[in-house]
């Protein structure tokens, strides 16, 4: 990082403390709070980290007021419409756009990793069927430790390398097999003469009985999918990400905490909650009663699939994932969607909202993502472990970044105490 060019002075108690202030490529500047608490003897406040950076990073960059978007400085629908996913990965993972002779190593080395070691395949038969294939995505992932030995020493860095290609090639393979195993069908192994994209669609709807024709508009979209969800700087499944890593934790136990954190709705459940939104406000003329309880401050509900932390105009990946909703459709001949009719109907109606203008909320990527994977043929359950199968590059690189960083230290926030203070211990007879 470089020299701080700034200072901040903060006036506290009849005392003036200078802070050193960084400035990024990009984005604001950052007021260097490291040595408060020794100084000044004061925390600061900020549950929810709305205002602060927990870390330096070179990977993804977010301008939440202009709707920007970059991956390693390419914007994101520059990515979606002229790369594809494993090209992406390369990206987050080494930082450049890779030469053809590297892209097609890194291609080999991953497709030669897609498989999961056999005995593997038990852990699954030991979840009920009907377990939401997230749960059986936790457990198997945070099990690849106990099969992949050789890849989880963090301070050798071609462990950390093994473990990176491994992750990322076996993603598609658990969360097809999660999915298979949720409908009571065979496991089918990957497939080296398929795409990553086109890979994973095979393995989750090829059956024994008939060939399985990947189609390729089907897999252009399911790869697009994948981009537009590879890496979101300090999102909430990253930070417990770089969180669960800072203790040395072992990288699939570090992912598997990931996939949990994603699971909520708040976060990566979301397009799962959205598509179970729209399918029960049903058609166009129930909106208003939705749109009603949103603004209801006495009622839980809230629009899923709108709002976000950072966008604060719009999200360009849901820009992207919306003309990709269209084109899947027209594609499959789904005219007239229902669901695509009250998503667009809904979007229309909240952005005229003055609630929604007023508290910048507008739909995010999770808003059309839903509506495409359900056209693809996938259960709604499956759409959360579509969307960890595609941040597991961008929870992978944010690690290796945080992990080969020498100065990196155990993450341990402090806290504003309000609880009893001292007092003694009273037998039960006294109480
Ligand atoms: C993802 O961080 C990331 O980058 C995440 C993500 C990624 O790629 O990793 O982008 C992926 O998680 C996208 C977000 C998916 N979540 C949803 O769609 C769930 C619905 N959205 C909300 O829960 C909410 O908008 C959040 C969680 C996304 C953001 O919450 P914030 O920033 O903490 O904002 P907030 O909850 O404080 O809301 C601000 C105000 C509140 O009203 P007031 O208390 O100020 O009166 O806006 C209201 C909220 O009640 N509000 C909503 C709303 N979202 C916020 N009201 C109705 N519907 C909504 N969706």
């Amino acid at each position: 990082m470089t020299d701080p060019e700034k200072t901040a002075t903060l006036s506290y108690d009849g005392k003036s403390f200078d802070l050193p202030v960084y400035s990024p490529t990009a984005g604001p500047d950052v007021i260097d709070i490291r040595k408060l608490y020794a100084d000044a003897g004061v925390f600061t406040y900020d549950p929810g980290f709305t205002s602060t950076a927990s870390c330096d990073s070179t990977i993804t960059y977010i301008d939440g007021g202009a709707g920007v978007l970059l991956h390693r400085g390419y914007p994101i629908d520059q990515l979606a419409s002229k790369s594809h996913y494993l090209e992406v990965c390369y990206l987050l993972l080494y930082g450049e756009l890779p030469t053809a002779a590297q892209l097609e190593d890194f291609e080999t080395r991953v497709t030669r990793h897609t498989m999961i070691h056999e005995q593997m395949h038990n852990f699954f038969r030991g979840f009920r069927r009907d377990a939401h294939p997230m749960a059986t995505m936790v457990g198997v992932v945070g099990a690849m430790s106990a099969f992949y030995h050789d890849s989880t020493d963090i301070n050798d860095p071609w462990q950390r390398e093994v473990a990176s290609i491994r992750l990322i090639a076996k993603m598609p393979t658990i969360a097809a097999m999660a999915y298979k195993y949720s409908i009571g069908q065979p496991f089918n192994y990957p497939r080296n003469d398929l795409d990553y994209a086109a890979n994973f669609l095979h393995m989750c709807f090829a059956v024994p009985a008939e060939k399985y024709e990947v189609n390729p508009i089907l897999s252009r979209a399911m790869d697009r999918i994948f981009i537009l969800h590879a890496d979101h700087e300090q999102n909430a499944s990253t930070s417990t990400v770089r969180l669960a890593s800072s203790s040395g934790a072992n990288p699939f136990a570090c992912i598997a905490a990931g996939i949990a954190c994603l699971w909520g709705p708040a976060h990566g459940g979301a397009n799962q909650a959205c598509l179970e939104m729209l399918k029960e406000i049903g058609s166009v003329d129930r909106i208003p009663e939705f749109i009603a309880r949103a603004k209801d401050k006495d009622d839980p509900f809230r629009l899923m699939g709108f709002g976000h932390r950072v966008y604060k105009n719009f999200d360009p990946r849901a820009k992207v994932m919306k003309q990709s909703a269209d084109e899947v459709l027209d594609l499959l001949g789904i005219e007239d969607n229902p669901l695509l009719q009250v998503a667009k109907e809904l979007e229309r109606i909240a952005l005229q909202d003055e609630y929604f203008a007023d508290k910048k909320l507008f739909p995010n990527v999770d808003f059309y993502s839903g509506i495409i994977l359900e056209a693809m043929g996938f259960p709604t359950s499956m759409f959360t472990p579509i969307f960890a199968l595609s941040r597991t590059v961008g929870w992978i690189s944010q690690w290796k970044e945080m992990i080969g960083d020498p100065q990196m230290k155990i993450g341990r926030p402090r806290q504003l105490y309000l609880g009893e203070t001292q007092r003694d211990y009273i037998d039960v007879e006294n109480r």
